[in-house]
């Protein structure tokens, strides 16, 4: 009986390892890091704890995405739909509509996060920068969306009390 069991542990030891490698949780929930360079400096903005997506986010998507990815003619630009109340569905944790190993939101991670290196940098791992074609949105309000995605990219709003580790911005 003992041999048995010992077996048993060997062979579900051996397994273990080779199933982990096989499982692709990891890829989804760590996707790659987009190329990004030229990117503006947001170390002079204080953190913000508190987030509100309907009334600090949407609004920017609202004044700054227009025409394209709001109140668009025949369809939003990249698949990417910015209108109340459906934006926050096609970024959270959406892949790229260009590339799908790259991630639009990742939740606690802005600098994965396609949508912000898209904001932040001149130069990006797919396409220009945003808004396209037109003066980058302010750097209080990129840093916004920087920590809103820190925050967990909440639907609505952050109610977080206090975050140690956010403090200072990495
Ligand atoms: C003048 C039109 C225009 C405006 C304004 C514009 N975009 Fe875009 N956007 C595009 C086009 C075209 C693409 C696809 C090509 C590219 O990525 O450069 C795109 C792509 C994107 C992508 C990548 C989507 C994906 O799935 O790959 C994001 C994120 C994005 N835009 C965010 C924004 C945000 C946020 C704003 C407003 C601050 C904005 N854009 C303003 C035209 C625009």
């Amino acid at each position: 009986m003992k041999v048995q069991v010992r077996w048993l542990l060997a062979v579900a030891g051996l397994a273990a390892p080779a199933l982990l490698q096989a499982w692709p949780v990891e890829e989804a929930l760590f996707p790659r890091l987009p190329f990004a360079d030229q990117c503006d400096s947001i170390a002079a903005i204080p953190l913000r704890q508190h987030v509100n997506y309907n009334l600090d986010i949407q609004p920017i998507w609202s004044t700054r995405c227009a025409n394209c990815h709001v109140d668009w003619g025949k369809f939003p630009s990249a698949d990417l739909d910015l209108n109340p109340p459906n934006s926050w569905f096609f970024l959270y944790n959406e892949p790229s509509s260009q590339d799908n190993s790259l991630i639009r939101v990742v939740p606690n991670r802005p600098l994965q996060s396609l949508l912000f290196t898209k904001l932040n940098c001149e130069v990006n791992d797919v396409g220009v920068r945003m808004p396209r074609d037109r003066q980058p949105i302010p750097i209080a309000e990129q840093a916004l969306v920087h920590d809103w995605i820190l925050a967990g990219a909440p639907e609505v709003d952050d109610d977080t009390i206090f975050r140690a580790r956010f403090e200072t911005r990495g």
